[in-house]
């Protein structure tokens, strides 16, 4: 995969290996547990309902993999490349495992729910595979793996939405912070293995994420990002119980509103949003609260309708456009950002000009890109020839970051002069004389440090140059 380099990774399998540290909320067992994340945010923040599970059952954390009993990896399978990192990951376990047979190895995450048993036989050293939708159940599969058997537990749920459980926040700049608002996707996107690996779509209880952002908030926390395969079509409705006087469906434009609600000092982003379902609404909400990031990331896939067609998307070519015109026009300032997939079954090149042609009418303000890489299952792999050659793929993949490496300077450029409101989340990432945050289009600002202004605090920075993905400048009154 080829990428740009950017902070906010929300469907990307290139973070990996972030290890935790925590202690015990329930009676402590002293056993530890390590746990590893990979792929897109939804899996990041399923590791933190894990480990909050298994902190409750008397586990603590470590950052050390050696000296833990019991090892995770929080898996993906988005494309090919992702499952081979995993895959020559848990090969270095191998070692720790024969120093510590006690160790109990387990698979968590797409790749489990994919695979199933199957992982079992072809990873010798894996004790226990364990689906999304599994994991109040790890703490009863441990068990059984103490006790010397193969553990796996790979249903998928209609209903679990983990709602009532605290995440434990992983590796947290005490300062941002995801919170999942929906589990899995009903949409069949004929290149996409998610619907498959995370089962049905279901929104999870709206007062439970309200509740959530106020808890992060009241600790400190200063922006939230909900989190879903497909946001625009979450929904929410109570069940009520006789004599209960029904409430209407809560809409995702709503749900904006009732998290900004929490405190117009906390930032709202939200992601994914499909071209399909994003509504006026939302464009409205955004524009009406201050506090909501004017941002959207807006898979394209591709600029043919044709294509879009065969991936199933359900818009075409104009309707996304309509779309990215909206957000213009209701939301002058708002960012905008993309997934391109390369090399989709039978693409032409002149399909893949239309690509290009789109992005050129956007100007996005970031992009992720990929090569298409077929994965079992899904319909494109029953349906389609699997007919463009890699080194096609690969060559359009390369004028597509060419293209956006252009439009991520030119939208940075826009930028310089300008006075910027930017969030400091921390010291930047190569000198402690700096702070780095973003702005409200999701762009990485970095400035020297202020003592009056502390991480978690608003302050009004002048971009005074940029590199292609940074803007430089310094704190103005
Ligand atoms: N729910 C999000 C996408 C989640 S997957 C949406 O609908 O946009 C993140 C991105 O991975 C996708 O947008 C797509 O660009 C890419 N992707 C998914 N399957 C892929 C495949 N088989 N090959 C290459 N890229 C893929
Ligand atoms: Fe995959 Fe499409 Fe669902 Fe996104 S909307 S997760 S691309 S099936
Ligand atoms: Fe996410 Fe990868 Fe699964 S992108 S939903 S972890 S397949």
């Amino acid at each position: 995969m080829i990428e740009l380099q950017h902070t906010a990774k929300t469907h990307d399998e290139s973070r990996q290996g972030e290890a935790l540290d925590m202690l015990p909320t329930g009676k402590s067992t002293g056993r530890k547990l390590y746990i590893e994340s990979y792929g897109c945010q939804m899996n990041f923040s399923d590791s933190e309902i894990v480990a909050s599970i298994l902190l409750d059952n008397g586990f603590e954390t470590t950052k050390d993999y050696k000296e833990a009993d019991v090892v995770f990896i929080n898996t993906c399978s988005i494309r090919e490349n992702a499952e081979q990192r995993v895959r020559n990951r848990l090969k270095e376990f191998e070692s720790a495992k024969a120093k510590n047979p006690g160790m109990v190895v387990g698979v968590l995450g797409c790749m489990a729910e994919r695979l199933k048993s199957k992982f079992l036989e072809e990873e010798k050293l894996v004790d226990v595979v364990v689906g999304p939708d599994a994991y109040r159940d790890l703490p009863n599969l441990i068990e059984k793996v103490d006790d010397g058997s193969k553990a796996v537990n790979v249903l998928l749920s209609r209903e679990e939405t983990y709602a009532d459980i605290s995440p434990v926040r992983l590796n947290s700049n005490g300062i941002s912070a995801f919170i999942s608002i929906m589990r899995g996707c009903d949409n069949m996107c004929s290149f996409c293995v998610v619907p498959f690996t995370r089962g049905r779509e279901r929104s999870r209880d709206c007062y439970s994420v309200v509740k959530e952002a106020q808890h992060l908030f009241n600790a400190g926390y200063r922006e939230v990002t909900l989190l879903g395969q497909n946001v625009d079509s979450y929904k929410y409705k109570k069940t009520v119980t006789e004599g209960e006087t029904p409430e209407p469906t809560v809409n995702f434009a709503q749900l904006l509103a009732m998290v900004a609600e929490v405190s117009p000092e906390l930032r709202v982003r939200f992601s994914t949003s499909h071209p399909k379902d994003i509504t006026d609404e939302v464009l409205h909400t955004m524009a009406r609260y201050e506090n909501i990031c004017k941002y959207i990331h807006l898979p394209v896939q591709s600029g043919s309708s044709r294509v879009l067609e065969l991936m199933n998307r359900t818009y075409d070519r104009e309707w996304y456009m309509d779309r990215v015109n909206a957000i213009r026009r209701i939301i002058p300032t708002c960012g905008i950002s993309t997934d391109v997939i390369t090399g989709f079954c039978t693409e032409t090149e002149d399909e893949h000009q239309e690509t290009l042609s789109m992005m050129e009418y956007v100007k996005y303000d970031f992009a992720y890109m990929f090569a298409y890489s077929e994965r079992p299952g899904t319909l494109a792999a029953k349906r389609y020839d699997d007919d463009v050659p890699e080194e096609v793929k690969k060559r359009r993949l390369t004028e597509v970051v060419n293209k956006q490496q252009e439009h991520s300077l030119y939208r940075l450029q826009n930028f310089v002069g300008e006075v910027q409101k930017v969030l400091i989340e921390g010291f930047s990432k190569r000198s402690d004389q700096d702070y780095c945050g973003r702005n409200d289009q999701n762009t990485m600002v970095v400035f020297p440090v202020d003592e009056r202004f502390k991480p978690g605090q608003y302050v009004h920075v002048l971009a005074e140059r940029c590199t292609s993905a940074t803007l430089i400048g310094r704190i103005v009154e």
